[in-house]
């Protein structure tokens, strides 16, 4: 799950592998972060790299404008769009690349969207359940809670929060909005807590995994990611490196299989006793056997990077 922060701002997560990673190449590069956010990592990436070039991409107005400012000083040298990285590639068309260098992709929400109690993302502050990452959206986490079925509430709350009493919550959020219907953060993280209980001291909050699930349900994570690395995969030059930050294992997992996949040279069936395939199918390799953590010193400095993890992959 993610972790809140005041701090993100002036500490983008993992930002020294970020830059090591991504600026190995030197020169005229092309780099596409997919979450610019508060342009953190693009602005440490084009101050190592004085000639590199970037299109920017976040589908929250509110941090594009940020980013445009934070990027100022290489307005010369940003593209910047709003909108899904999912569709990277056709932005990147826009531009006349046909490949690029580097892809960063940094997922989640970004403390300015969750300490903004009016967005809706936390717990820590009452606002509307709102959720959306991209205002222009039409489904809004009330949408959902209000409108969709008892077996759709239910896949969202056993997929993406992975809650174990998703069922019984489903069938109380569907008996409650016949009564009233939700709108606010702190009435429904309350109502969490009624029905699942509060949780024990020391763990996180009983709603905690609850809000990830109708975030994730809201801004359709899940599959942006899967096809955001398939768009960086078509687009990455021979050498090109992907890097992924995520901040919660459902994240973690897609990245990890991606990159695992598409890293065997073979796909027959592991019984196959010779290979029928043809072999030589692999598009990348893997940089980062494990994933990459913060140090204790950034932990200690944000407590957002506590549950981050970094992998980095290279276009074969
Ligand atoms: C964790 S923040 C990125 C912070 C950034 N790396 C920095 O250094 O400031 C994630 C950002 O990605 C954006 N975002 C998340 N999913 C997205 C998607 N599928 N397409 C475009 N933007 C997305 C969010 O709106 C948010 O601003």
């Amino acid at each position: 799950m993610n972790c809140d922060s005041d701090d993100y701002i002036h500490f983008p997560v993992l930002h020294w592998e970020v830059v090591e990673y991504l600026t190995w190449r030197k020169g005229c590069v092309k780099i596409v972060d997919g979450t610019l956010g508060c342009g953190g990592h693009s602005s440490l990436i084009l101050k190592e790299n004085r000639q590199a070039e970037l299109l920017g991409i976040d589908r929250d107005g509110d941090a594009l404008r940020r980013a445009t400012e934070v990027l100022r000083f290489a307005e010369e040298r940003i593209h910047l769009f709003r909108g899904n990285f999912s569709d990277l590639k056709e932005y990147a068309t826009e531009l006349e690349w046909n490949s690029v260098d580097a892809v960063l992709l940094d997922l989640g929400v970004s403390s300015p969207q969750i300490d903004d109690a009016g967005r809706g993302f936390s717990l820590r502050f009452n606002g509307p359940l709102d959720m959306r990452m991209d205002q222009r959206n039409p489904v809004t986490a009330a949408r959902i809670l209000n409108l969709e079925s008892e077996e759709e509430l239910g896949q969202i709350f056993r997929d993406y929060g992975e809650v174990r009493q998703w069922r019984r919550l489903a069938r109380e959020v569907v008996r409650r909005r016949q009564l009233k219907a939700f709108d606010t953060t702190s009435d429904f993280a309350e109502f969490c807590e009624k029905i699942l209980g509060k949780a024990r001291p020391g763990r996180l909050p009983t709603p905690t995994l609850v809000f990830q699930a109708l975030r994730i349900a809201v801004n359709n994570e899940l599959s942006e990611l899967e096809d955001g690395l398939e768009a960086a995969l078509e687009i990455l030059a021979p050498g090109g490196r992907l890097a992924v930050i995520s901040f919660h294992s459902l994240e973690d997992r897609i990245v990890k299989n991606f990159f695992r996949d598409l890293e065997r040279d073979c796909i027959c069936p592991p019984k196959c006793p010779v290979c029928i395939c043809g072999g030589g199918r692999a598009k990348l390799k893997i940089l980062t056997k494990k994933p990459v953590t913060a140090s204790s010193d950034e932990r200690a400095e944000n407590s957002r990077s506590g549950c981050a993890k970094l992998r980095v992959a290279e276009r074969i």
